[in-house]
């Protein structure tokens, strides 16, 4: 049985990690300082024999005995991340250092989730691992983008310094049940307003694009890399790469819901990427992953957990 430490395992993503980790039998132990994760994603886990919850918050070093890392702890949307910037670049940088150190001292092999944020506003489209990215480093969403980065370089760096086993994952735009529903993100965001009758907000003219992942893809290419044979250690974009406008999602999402909801468009906000696309065929030649699941079927399951949320 394999010990599994699950950084951030409180929150939207790392929650369906620890649910897919106790279904195969690992043991996971959950971190979490419940920033921006939420008691309930983890509630259905309480009493199970081979999970444990830790409160600890990342940019303190933490001891204890594992075999595999993955570290997930930082908060991903931008509302969340520009609350305390300084304490964002201190959780991906310092939490990565600190992740690392555990990794070095126990001998564990170690994922970061990384983001396909480190593209910024890309001059290349779709983007493949290759492409090194536009990134503004002084501007409002620098702490997580750039945050981001640097700790890819410490991944790098560790592996080249001491020869450890990492990996990393570039994560593009995921969503499914447990996404925080006031975390600005666009899919949680339209879904909240449409269940409410509200007027769904588009920013900018609404033909930028975005590729939507559903969670449960994401999960299962996560688990792929971590597992894949040693000499592959990324980056590896995970992602799907159908692409959508953001009008073209609006319109799903309401018919979906039946919603008599207008439409309406407010000014784009500061280094919002035009599009966003991952070239995935690194990870289909590698970790022979791709995803499964179309943009219709996840946006069911979603917009059904956001209906029990508001019923609950
Ligand atoms: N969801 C996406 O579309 C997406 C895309 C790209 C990358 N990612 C990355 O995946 C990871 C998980 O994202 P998510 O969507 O589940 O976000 P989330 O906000 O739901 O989860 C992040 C979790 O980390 C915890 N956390 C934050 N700071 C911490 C700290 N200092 N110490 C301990 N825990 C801390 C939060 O409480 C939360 O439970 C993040 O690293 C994020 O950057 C997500």
């Amino acid at each position: 049985m394999k010990r599994v430490l699950v950084t951030g395992g409180a929150g939207f993503l790392g929650s369906h990690l620890c649910d897919a980790l106790l279904a195969r039998g690992d043991d996971v132990l959950c971190v979490d300082n419940f920033f921006t994760g939420q008691r309930e994603n983890i509630a259905h886990l309480n009493g199970h024999k081979r999970f444990e919850f830790m409160r600890h918050d990342v940019t303190f070093p933490l001891y204890v005995e594992v075999d595999e890392i993955y570290n997930l702890a930082c908060p991903a949307s931008p509302v969340h991340y520009q609350f305390d910037p300084v304490q964002t670049t201190k959780t991906s940088v310092i939490g990565a250092i600190n992740m690392l150190g555990l990794a070095k001292r126990t001998k564990a092999k170690i994922l970061q989730a990384s983001t396909s944020e480190v593209y910024g506003d890309p001059e290349t489209h779709p983007q493949p691992e290759s492409y090194w990215g536009k990134v503004n480093p002084i501007g409002p969403r620098s702490c997580y983008d750039e945050g981001k980065r640097c700790a890819e370089t410490l991944f790098f760096d560790y592996r080249r310094q001491h020869h450890m086993p990492v990996k990393v994952v570039r994560i593009f735009n995921t969503y499914g049940p447990r996404m925080h529903p006031n975390d600005g993100r666009v899919v949680s965001n339209f879904i909240m307003q449409a269940l409410s009758e509200k007027d769904i907000t588009i920013y900018g003219d609404g033909r930028q694009t975005r590729s939507f992942c559903y969670v449960d893809d994401l999960i299962a290419g996560m688990i792929a890399m971590m597992d894949s044979p040693e000499p592959f250690v990324g980056p590896v974009n995970i992602g799907n790469p159908c692409e959508f406008s953001m009008l073209e999602l609006a319109q799903k999402i309401v018919t979906q819901t039946k919603a008599k909801s207008q439409i309406k468009f407010e000014p784009l906000p500061t280094d919002d990427p035009r599009q966003r696309k991952p070239d995935i065929t690194l990870a289909q030649k590698e970790l022979h992953w791709q995803p499964t699941i179309a943009l219709d079927e996840g946006l069911t399951k979603t917009i059904a957990y956001f209906k029990d949320l508001q019923t609950a």
